[in-house]
């Protein structure tokens, strides 16, 4: 048998009243894969991720995610949300954001999975070491980001969804971020689902990159991206990188 997918949609569709955002939809998500998402403004990338992650219904269709209904999934913090801007708490330092979600389920007396990393590790990890105790406003805008991220990893997610978490934040900032986030996901296995408005982003960070079309929202073609692992920065020099991203722009003219 196989594992069961981290995100399966099959025939899902999204309805806000009489507007159709996302048209019969299926997908599969491979567990442990890094999938990119690209397509035009207002093609249905984060009602995706929103369907996803059970922030709003299918009006038909299914969605599971590791086998379980969203629902379920999300009660279980099997994934976890990481949006464009870092949404932090202004008033509670970089260490009190990330331990926010174990907070949040203890109170709530929800059983958690028990993460191998403390949320002053995932400080570490995301290369915020020494800055524990700094306010939001205190941090860079990547700075916040990589709080983010490091809060969202807190209770281990088996699936990351994220829309456009880079897009704010200048090239080499996002850059590092791009490499630091490739190296996240090579160590913790988990599975990860990334918005993006940028071609070079989506090549280099995807394993597969999901491509929609609009009007309405669906799929037009799953590409799968055969360079080596790990990425590395020069390869975006190269013919083959050059080759898939000239394919996507024509891909997404035509989308
Ligand atoms: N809550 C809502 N109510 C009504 N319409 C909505 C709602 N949320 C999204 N839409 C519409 O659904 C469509 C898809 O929106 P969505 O935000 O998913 O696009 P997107 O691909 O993420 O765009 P962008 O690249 O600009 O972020 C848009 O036409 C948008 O106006
Ligand atoms: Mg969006």
């Amino acid at each position: 048998m196989h594992a069961p997918a981290a995100a399966s949609l099959k025939a899902a569709s999204v309805r806000f009243g009489s507007f159709t955002a996302i048209d019969n939809l299926s997908l599969e998500i491979e567990a442990g894969s890094f999938y990119t998402i690209l397509g035009p403004s207002g093609c249905g990338k984060s009602t995706m991720l929103r369907l996803v992650s059970d922030l709003i219904p299918a009006a038909s269709g299914e969605v599971s995610i590791f086998g379980k209904t969203t629902e379920a999934a999300r009660l279980a913090r099997e994934f976890a949300f990481v949006f464009q801007d870092a949404t932090l708490l202004p008033w509670r330092s970089a260490l009190k954001n990330v331990e926010l979600p174990l907070e949040v389920g203890r109170k709530r007396g929800i059983e958690l999975p028990v993460g191998n990393r403390s949320p002053r590790e995932l400080l570490e990890l995301v290369g915020l070491k020494g800055r524990e105790n700094a306010l939001p406003h205190e941090l860079s805008g990547g700075m916040r980001q990589r709080v983010a991220i490091a809060r969202a990893l807190v209770c281990q997610p088996k699936l990351l969804l994220m829309d456009e978490p880079f897009g704010a934040l200048d090239e080499m900032t996002r850059d590092h971020l791009n490499l630091q986030l490739l190296e996240i996901w090579r160590e913790t296995g988990t599975t990860i689902l990334f918005v993006t408005h940028s071609i070079a982003e989506a090549v280099f960070l995807g394993q597969k990159v999901v491509m929609l079309a609009a009007h309405p929202g669906r799929l037009r073609e799953v590409i799968d991206i055969d360079l080596p692992e790990p990425r590395t920065i020069p390869m975006r020099d190269t013919a083959e990188f050059t080759r898939y991203s000239a394919r996507l722009r024509e891909l997404l003219e035509t989308c």
